[in-house]
């Protein structure tokens, strides 16, 4: 076992435990939008200065004033929905054509797009590297083997199941998304011979998180990527705990914060992701209602911000097919935001060395 409890937030020893006054987040949220707005609407900024001057300015706010990362209350209380805001998340981000994400996150008969992290600690030299060697890890540390029943929550396009098929023949995978385009995808790739979503080992499920019912249990829980999108840990750890078998495991992967608090940002907020929070990196273990953490472990920051540096050169190198797409606003418009989008996540994780934002991963079994 390999429990590293301690190391939370130690990162961060000067960070503000108390919560800054609300005109002072008021004050920060008002100027991260003008900022964002401005470049959406045309500043020119070259990438290095943008970056330049985020990286800094982020580092300060993880050391001396995290809790400006509490941009509304809403970031630090449990929802009443388990998923939140699921429908609008969809229109904004997960329906968008699935061409760019093809483009962007990349395609390989192995990798399908995986709108995740990929791991770069262990020498992998290009995305689709990356991604596979992340999916080689989350294979040992879930203990996956040969003949287990799987539910992958929040599946994007198969990348994880295609991958985990390819590797054992007698897996089995279901696959729940709420995302239509998403799903026409992966339709299309059970039509295809050469896909392993084809082999009537897998099963997909369009429905969302919140009403999703399912009758029968598995051995293992993956879910990479999509606690991002829910707001109530309690419910939804209670929802999981049904769908397992008695000694089955949950890995949990989500993006989160070294910090004493969960935080999120205005611009992605109402641009990328609407009611998408990270949670910092105690809050799972703190849920032990229904699972108990047996393992976990926090991947550098650095990881993310080379993976979305990849997606911007992707996303840069592409601009001729992607600008005929429909992305129901103008497309330059939409590229500005997008590639925004992506600048500010690179300068999130790379603050503070990659310390503080980074990603989580807990094996967690039922109590
Ligand atoms: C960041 S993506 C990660 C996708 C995939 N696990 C990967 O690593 O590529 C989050 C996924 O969660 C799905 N999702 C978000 N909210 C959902 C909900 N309420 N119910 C089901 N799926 C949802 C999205 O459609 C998307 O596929």
């Amino acid at each position: 076992m390999n429990l590293r409890l301690p190391l939370s937030h130690d990162y961060v020893e000067s960070s503000t435990s108390f919560r800054l006054p609300q005109q002072a987040i008021a004050v920060s949220n008002a100027v991260q939008m003008w900022f964002s707005e401005a470049y959406i609407n045309g500043l020119e900024i070259p990438d290095f200065l943008v970056l330049n001057t985020l990286k800094p300015l982020l580092s300060l706010v993880y050391q001396y004033f995290s809790t400006l990362l509490i941009m509304d209350d809403w970031v630090i209380q449990e929802s009443d929905d388990l998923a939140e805001d699921s429908r609008h998340l969809m229109r904004l981000q997960y329906n968008l054509p699935t061409e760019l994400f093809r483009l962007m996150l990349g395609e390989s008969y192995q990798i399908y797009p995986k709108y995740s992290v990929g791991l770069w600690e262990k020498e992998a030299t290009t995305l689709e590297e990356a991604q596979k060697t992340m999916l080689d890890d989350l294979i040992e540390k879930a203990g996956i083997t040969d003949g287990d029943e799987i539910l992958d929550i929040g599946c994007g396009w198969g990348s994880a199941s295609n991958y985990i098929l390819s590797k054992f023949p007698n897996v089995r995978i279901t696959a729940i998304n709420l995302s239509q385009t998403q799903c026409a995808y992966m339709r299309q790739k059970m039509q295809e011979p050469d896909s392993y979503l084809s082999s009537h080992r897998f099963t997909l499920i369009e429905e969302d998180f919140n009403t999703v019912y399912l009758a029968n249990q598995f051995d293992r829980i993956i879910t990479i990527g999509f606690f991002e999108h829910v707001g109530n840990l309690t419910k939804s750890f209670a929802k999981m705990a049904n769908f397992l078998k008695k000694d089955g495991q949950v890995f949990l992967h989500i993006i989160s914060f070294q910090l004493p608090h969960n935080g999120m940002a205005p611009f992605i907020d109402k641009y990328i992701f609407p009611r998408m929070r990270v949670w910092h990196y105690d809050a799972v273990p703190a849920h032990e209602q229904h699972f108990k953490v047996i393992d976990r472990w926090f991947l550098d920051g650095y990881n993310y911000a080379q993976t979305l540096r990849c997606w911007l050169k992707n996303f840069d190198a592409h601009q001729e097919e992607l600008k005929n797409l429909d992305y129901g606003i103008e497309y330059q418009k939409f590229r500005r935001m997008w590639r925004l989008y992506l600048l500010w996540c690179i300068a999130y994780f790379e603050a503070c060395k990659g310390k503080v934002l980074g990603n989580a991963q807990y094996l967690m079994k039922v109590v």
